[in-house]
């Protein structure tokens, strides 16, 4: 254990790929990209023909809950400033572009025999834009934003959701398969289903724990297996465009080398990555034996008549193996686990778990409480993941960092860098990672943090009508790296305005 502890103090202070003098570089197939979702950004929340989401219901009901009281019904507008985001891109310079689409604006009811062809007109529009100037589209199906009229029917925990999730995800395939080659089935299922189903944090807010967290992941697992397969025998041979799951992974460390805090940071990734990772990417498939083995003992002692883990079945579990050209990675940050010593609500997830997170005071802190700067975390994570997945095939889908407003962003600029020079450490050890996406081309909102917290490399101006959009520091030092294909340390621009390229036309 000692040697373990060694380890990660040291990689905590050397991962910096700066300080052995080597210059590092990202080889030229290596693509850059910046990230938003639908609810975050587009606003015109019932414009249109566009059905309600279950973000919109919820932050509707609860004002309260926001932060600093705005939501996304107008957000960034970019339903209206499309036109612009493109031209963002352009001066960024990236290679691609992820976004969501929302499933409510192009089917209001969540079913395909009602499609809104306004909604689709947008995205026909933003894509078309992209192409135009050579940008490529990443979609993410489904990032948060259910139609309400599914969650009441039960949401993502009725079974019947894998069937709604396959029709809507045809629907778009047969819009766009030929425009789009990358796809992203489902964003951060573990977020989902434990903060949505299992807390309020996030909408539909259920609150139904220990039990709802495990239902929503099974199906919604299934539902994005089923995605994976539809397009692998449909649409695959003829676009040949690749098909992925974003999940969040931070990564952990115990919070010292006390044997209990290493067993409980095991115990922790077991729950936290394995439960989602494992069905998908493990050679047998299936939930991990730790977790299935935990969730079973507990309920019987609570006495359920059965775990109130679901089981997978053989078809199930067969279905699941291997359904993902690449894993997709939501990474922020690391967190320092111990035992819970707190009295958590049984049954529930995290009384499953038993630990405590602590975030780790030595690191910067972002304008999130849940954010601190801890570049390390991210080799470490591509490490683990090798290891335990054997060389899976990754994209960073995010990686982000959040400031109150202002343009001299100079923590963001510097964090983005020195995560840059993580991950070009963990590619030099092996990891095959295809693309990385800064989280997030604008300031947007931040779920029930509202505006409060900005992850822009620019930013909006919420107040103003055009909701004006402004190159921070950040923006110019990613433009910069992207240029270059390596990471200068200090780097800063002699000229703070990035010029406002026209349309040109092709
Ligand atoms: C991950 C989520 O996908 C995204 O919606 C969110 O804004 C960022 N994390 C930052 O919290």
């Amino acid at each position: 254990m000692r040697s373990f502890f060694f380890i990660v103090i040291f990689c905590a202070v050397t991962i910096d790929a700066w300080s052995d003098g080597k210059q590092r570089r990202f080889k030229n197939d290596f693509k850059f990209g910046v990230s938003t979702a639908a609810y975050q950004v587009e606003g015109a929340w019932d414009i249109d023909g566009k059905g309600e989401s279950i973000w919109d219901r919820y932050l509707h009901n609860h004002p309260e809950l926001v932060t600093d009281g705005r939501n996304g019904d107008v957000a960034s507008d970019s339903y209206h400033n499309y036109k612009r985001d493109v031209e963002l891109l352009r001066e960024l310079g990236v290679d691609f572009y992820r976004f969501s689409i929302s499933w409510p604006r192009v089917l209001p009811s969540g079913f395909p025999h009602d499609q809104n062809e306004h909604g689709f007109q947008y995205y026909d529009n933003l894509i078309d834009e992209l192409l135009h100037y050579n940008i490529t589209p990443m979609i993410t199906l489904y990032h948060f934003d259910l139609p309400q009229k599914l969650q009441d029917l039960g949401g993502w925990v009725n079974p019947l959701s894998i069937d709604w999730f396959v029709d809507y995800a045809r629907v778009v395939f047969n819009k766009y398969a030929h425009k789009v080659p990358y796809w992203i089935t489902i964003n951060q299922p573990n977020a989902i289903c434990v903060f949505g189903y299992g807390d309020t944090i996030l909408a539909p807010a259920i609150n139904a724990k220990g039990v709802s967290e495990y239902e929503c992941t099974k199906n919604i697992l299934l539902a994005h297996a089923k995605v994976y397969r539809l397009y692998e025998k449909e649409f695959k041979k003829k676009f040949k465009g690749s098909v992925g799951i974003s999940m969040s992974i931070n990564w952990s460390d115990p919070l010292n080398n006390k044997t209990e805090n290493v067993q409980a940071v095991e115990k922790y990734r077991e729950f936290d990555i394995g439960l989602y990772l494992d069905p998908i990417w493990s050679k047998n498939g299936d939930f991990p034996s730790i977790v299935k083995k935990t969730i079973e003992k507990k309920s019987k002692q609570q006495g359920f008549y059965r775990s109130r883990l679901p089981t997978l079945s053989h078809e199930e579990i067969k279905l699941l193996k291997g359904s993902a050209d690449f894993l997709g990675i939501n990474h922020y940050t690391t967190f320092l686990i111990k035992p819970s010593t707190k009295n958590i609500h049984s049954p529930s997830y995290a009384d499953d778990m038993g630990v405590e997170i602590v975030f780790g005071d030595q690191w910067e802190q972002s304008a999130s409480y849940w954010l601190r700067s801890a570049p390390y975390g991210l080799y470490k994570m591509c490490i683990f993941l090798n290891l335990r997945y054997d060389y899976p095939t990754m994209f960073i889908t995010e990686n982000g960092w959040s400031t109150k407003t202002g343009l001299w962003d100079k923590s963001r600029a510097e964090t983005m860098r020195r995560y840059l020079n993580a991950l070009l450490l963990a590619i030099e050890d092996g990891t095959e990672v295809k693309g990385y996406t800064v989280w997030s081309l604008i300031d947007n909102i931040e779920w029930n943090a509202g505006s409060s917290e900005r992850f822009g490399l620019y930013e909006v101006d919420f107040e103003s009508e055009e909701k004006t959009r402004t190159a921070r520091l950040s923006a110019h030092v990613y433009k910069r790296i992207i240029q270059k294909r390596i990471i200068e340390e200090n780097w800063e621009p002699k000229n703070l305005k990035i010029s406002k390229p026209k349309r040109v036309d092709l």
